[in-house]
């Protein structure tokens, strides 16, 4: 009873001018053919069947999604789950949840976000079964990477080692003793040092009944507001009014809602590669570089560049002797940067907005 949840609702905009509002970074071609929602799915498919999965968004982006899912028949109407708006991760899932329980008693989720990229499907798959194990036995399953900068985008958990939940070839999940959800630069770069801290790669797996019940139980407000919007939408009522039920519900993620509260979270310290790919320069860490450390794309003539991020969207461009920079090119608009500031393209998207 496994069905993938897939989370697209967020609306990035650090892959600017490739993203856009109702474009954002999961349903672009950011790596290989195939867009990150594309490859998602693709990753599922590996463990669950095309009808239990769930896509979680906004109706600014179900036509696009379903477009790029067609293949999969995934334009199935149950296979959706539309947010009026946008409530956060754990409003989303917390609705997702409900129409599971009310399908299947002992359905198990496992979400994901859409925009990331893993990769080695074997790894993934082996951990997936030991937290499937996990679940079952009433646990909220997280998933750690090991970290390598002090990343404060990013939640933290420290696993108690000692003790063992269950193993599985080289797997072994453990209780959670800690979660914090994006710590201030002193504390992660303590958690670096520490060595017993891991990332949240934002996939958990757990039962419906489960999450619904730490939902509850740590954000009762919010479990009381969704589940009134989960008995609209099942007996079919008026759009408008399931709008405004949606936005009575506070805004809250599920890292902050739930996991950072909660005595039943267990991790995983998984063997798969893993990024959220977050801004152009994090391109490096999952996209295959030329002998210069180039990172390139489409129709770009180099000469002499190294270390550089490199994509060209219909144009012909040319670069010469660059390092460390940032260059995009899109038919409406160019991102210059050096690497170190692609954090910074948010800021801009700001600017761009505020100028119209
Ligand atoms: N349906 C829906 N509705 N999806 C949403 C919403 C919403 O209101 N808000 C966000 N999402 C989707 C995003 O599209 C993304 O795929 C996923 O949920 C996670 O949301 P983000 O907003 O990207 O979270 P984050 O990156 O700040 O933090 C999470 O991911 C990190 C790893 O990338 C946390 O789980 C962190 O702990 C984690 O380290
Ligand atoms: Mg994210």
């Amino acid at each position: 009873h496994l069905y993938p949840v897939i989370l697209a609702g967020g609306s990035g905009t650090r892959f600017w001018p490739l993203s856009r509002h109702l474009y954002p970074k999961q349903l672009l071609r950011i790596i290989g053919d195939e867009t990150l929602i594309q490859q998602t799915m693709r990753r599922v498919l590996s463990c669950a069947k095309p009808d239990h999965v769930i896509i979680s968004t906004n109706p600014g982006q179900a036509d696009s999604i379903r477009v790029q899912l067609s293949e999969w028949k995934s334009d199935l109407q149950q296979n959706y789950v539309v947010e009026p708006v946008g409530r956060n991760t754990a409003p989303a899932i917390a609705l997702v949840a409900a129409e599971l329980v009310r399908r299947d008693p002992e359905a198990m989720m496992l979400v994901l976000p859409a925009d990331h990229v893993v990769t080695g499907e074997k790894a993934f798959r082996a951990a997936v079964a030991l937290g499937s194990h996990l679940a079952e036995q009433g646990r909220l399953v997280t998933f750690g990477i090991k970290p390598t900068r002090p990343e404060t985008g990013y939640g933290y958990i420290q696993p108690n080692r000692r003790t063992a939940l269950a193993k599985k070839g080289r797997l072994t999940g453990h209780p959670v003793a800690r979660f914090v959800e994006k710590p201030n630069r002193a504390k992660a770069t303590q958690y670096l040092k520490n060595g017993n801290y891991y990332w949240n790669s934002g996939m958990f797996l757990w039962k419906a009944a489960t999450i619904l019940e730490e939902i509850r139980r740590h954000q009762p407000q919010l479990a009381k507001a969704i589940a009134r919007v989960h008995a609209l939408m099942a007996s079919g009522a008026d759009p408008k009014d399931i709008e405004a039920a949606y936005k009575k519900v506070p805004s809250v993620s599920i890292d902050n809602g739930v996991m950072e509260l909660s005595a039943n979270a267990a991790m995983i310290p998984v063997g798969f590669g893993w990024s959220d790919v977050g801004n152009w320069s994090s391109l490096e860490e999952v996209a295959p570089r030329d002998k210069a450390g180039n990172v390139v794309s489409g129709r770009v003539i180099d000469m002499d560049s190294s270390n550089s991020v490199l994509y060209a969207d219909r144009r012909v461009v040319a670069t010469i002797g660059l390092s460390d920079m940032v260059v995009v090119d899109t038919p409406d608009a160019t991102l210059i940067c050096p690497k170190s500031r692609s954090q910074d393209v948010k800021q801009m998207v700001e600017i761009l907005k505020q100028q119209g």
